[in-house]
Formats: structure tokens, C-alpha cells, sequence
């Protein structure tokens, strides 16, 4: 059976031919290791792409790493995430790195972070702007907090909501960005952090300086210098997730508004991650996390979403009403018509 991979937020679109062209020429030097002049190249590349300083940016192997990345050298002793978070698949990652972590449930984030007072970098809000799973903004403009504050903009490219210009007046921010989600490059393991100069030297002494590979940083320097392919899959993927959004809708079950390439859907169906699975629709479940018969459907391709929504449709009318879930989770149910958390 055909499996349809809607279940990890990735592009449905390969890199373009410039890209991969870039890629595998630098294969055929596999046997050296990565050239600093070439790091140092990407890294101004970045810069100019989030719009801060070069010496405020740093190539790191995948957004996912920020806890090993920032803990240590800033020495954070505590992290203040939302709930639910990104940070939730990652959780192994705070005890490894020995930090403890602080959750505030999503609708009371900023309001609690804004309250926080911290000296130093000893405590830090971590925050994923636009929300994974949920897919909307907790914040237009920085919370006001003295706590220093790491936002994670994985998804800016589908939100266009930055907070990079806290980075440039050297604030105590620090933005993350990944080129594994609208750039198409997940497997690369490539992402950028922006952070003010006095912590990006910090940051900087990572001793493993060959972290990313040449292949990775050769992609992401023909990505940046020629980036016409990203804004062409952000415009088909927000057309596509429009149509889903809409035809959901339709059918009456309640969709939340999304800043991402993803949906969060309430289907009212327990166990609906699996039953689309079995019919080769993989998509993310949210039933342990959030709340029951709830969904987190990654945008794919206009073909794979059109195959999701008829099954999705079918499974819908076979269910029964008694099928349907009625009381259950309640820990993040919003008031009808309510957005969980709203800028
Ligand atoms: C909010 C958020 N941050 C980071 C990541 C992972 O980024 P990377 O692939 O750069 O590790 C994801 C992936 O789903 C995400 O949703």
C-alpha cells in the first residue's frame, strides 16, 4: 500500500536541481573535512537571509539542537517552555543536558513569562513562534520580560512574524531558524541561530567545529544565493493548506488557524491517527498530547492532500455518531470558536 507521509511537517517538494547539483559535487570530496572559509561563507549568507549580523549568527546542525547548543556555554539552569510545545518531542534533551525545564500552559505563556524576572541568562523562556502542534502565535511583539527569551521560528517562512530586529538592537533574544522545513532540506540537518554578539561568541566556541557537513553547508549556499524555489513552495503550500482548511470546514469539524505548512484538526474520531494509517495516511497524532480525536496533518503535495481529504471524508461518514468522541481530554479543549492562543 502506498504511504502518504503527512506526519512530520517536512516539504513535500525535493530540493531543486541547483541545490542538489551543489550537494553532490561536494560529495566527490567526502575524504576531506569541511572548509571553515566555506562555513564562514554560508554563515554570512544566513545573515544577510534573517537580517541580523554575521558575527550574531551561527550555522547549528538542526533547530532541534538548541538545548545542547545554548545550555551549556550560557549556563541555563532552567528552561521556560509552552504546553504544548515542540519541546515535548524533544524532552530527553533537557535532562540530558542536566537543565531543569519550567511548563506554562500555552494560553497563559506570555502573560506568565512577561511576569518573570531574571537575572542573566541562569532562567530563559523557550518558545516555538509559530506553535508546534498547534499551529498559531503566541506573540506579534516580544512579551516585555527581562527573562531572556529563545524563539524558535522554524516556520517563519509561512508566518513572515520575526523577531530578528531584537537580535540587531542585541537584546537578550536569540531566534532559531531551520532550512529544513520551506527550504526543503530536513535530511541535511542544517539551521541558523541569530543571537547578539556577546552570546554568539559564546556560542561559538563549540568545540565541534565540523558539526555540519560540506554537502550541507555547499546545499544551503546555493538554497540562499538563489532562493526563488522557496517562496514558489510557501505560495503553493499555503494555496494548498487554504483548500484543506476550507473543504474541512465544510465538513464541519474545526480547524485551527495555522502560521505553518501543518493543520490541527479536531476530527471528534478516537483513534483516527490510526485508522488512517490504515488506509496509508500518516499523520500525527495528537490523542496523548492534546487532546483526543485531534490531528496534526503536515501540507503535502496537492495530489497527497487530495487523497488525505477523500479519506479523511470517507472515514468520516462510516463513523457513527456514538463513534464520535463526546467527553474525554479537556486539558487544552478551547470555548467553541475560541484559538488557543491568538495573538
Ligand atoms: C518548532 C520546531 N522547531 C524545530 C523543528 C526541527 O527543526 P530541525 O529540522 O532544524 O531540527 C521543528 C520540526 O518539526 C519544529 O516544529
Amino acid at each position: 500500500m502506498r504511504r502518504i507521509l503527512l506526519n512530520q511537517n517536512e516539504s513535500p517538494y525535493p530540493p531543486p536541481s541547483h541545490v542538489l547539483e551543489a550537494a553532490r559535487q561536494e560529495l566527490s570530496r567526502a575524504n576531506r573535512y569541511p572548509d571553515p572559509a566555506l562555513k564562514e561563507e554560508v554563515t554570512q549568507l544566513a545573515a544577510e537571509y534573517i537580517g541580523v549580523d554575521p558575527e550574531q549568527t551561527i550555522l547549528i546542525p538542526g533547530a532541534d539542537t538548541v538545548v545542547d547548543i545554548t545550555a551549556r556555554p550560557l549556563r541555563i539552569q532552567e528552561y521556560i517552555i509552552p504546553d504544548p510545545s515542540f519541546y515535548d518531542i524533544i524532552i530527553g534533551t533537557f535532562e540530558w543536558n542536566n537543565v531543569s525545564l519550567q511548563k506554562i500552559p500555552l494560553n497563559n505563556y506570555v502573560s506568565r513569562l512577561s511576569k518573570h524576572t531574571s537575572n542573566g541568562w541562569s532562567t530563559v523562556g523557550l518558545v516555538d513562534n509559530p506553535n508546534n502542534p498547534l499551529g498559531c502565535i503566541l506573540f506579534k511583539e516580544k512579551p516585555n520580560t527581562s527573562t531572556p527569551i529563545i524563539v524558535d521560528e522554524a516556520y517563519y517562512e509561512y508566518s513572515n512574524i520575526t523577531m530578528a530586529h531584537h537580535v540587531r538592537r542585541e537584546e537578550d533574544v536569540i531566534i532559531l531558524r531551520t532550512f529544513s522545513k520551506a527550504f526543503s532540506l530536513a535530511s541535511l540537518r542544517i539551521g541558523a541561530l541569530a543571537a547578539p554578539t556577546h552570546i554568539a561568541e559564546k556560542l561559538r566556541r563549540d568545540p565541534l567545529i565540523f558539526r555540519i557537513t560540506s554537502p550541507s553547508l555547499k546545499a544551503l549556499k546555493a538554497a540562499l544565493t538563489d532562493p526563488s524555489y522557496v517562496r514558489r513552495n510557501v505560495a503553493e503550500t499555503v494555496k494548498e493548506k487554504e483548500r484543506i482548511a476550507s473543504t474541512l470546514a465544510r465538513l464541519g469539524l474545526k480547524v485551527y488557524n495555522s502560521y505553518t505548512n501543518f493543520l490541527t484538526i479536531d476530527t471528534g474520531i478516537p483513534g483516527i491517527t490510526g485508522i488512517l494509517a490504515g488506509r496509508g495516511i500518516i499523520v500525527k497524532s495528537l490523542e496523548n498530547w492534546v487532546k483526543q480525536g485531534m490531528i496534526r496533518v503536515t501540507i503535502g503535495s496537492r495530489e497527497e492532500n487530495t487523497v488525505f481529504l477523500e479519506e479523511l471524508e470517507k472515514v468520516l461518514s462510516q463513523a457513527s455518531v456514538k463513534d464520535k468522541f463526546e467527553a474525554g481530554d479537556d486539558r487544552l479543549r478551547p470555548e467553541p470558536d475560541e484559538e488557543p492562543c491568538e495573538a
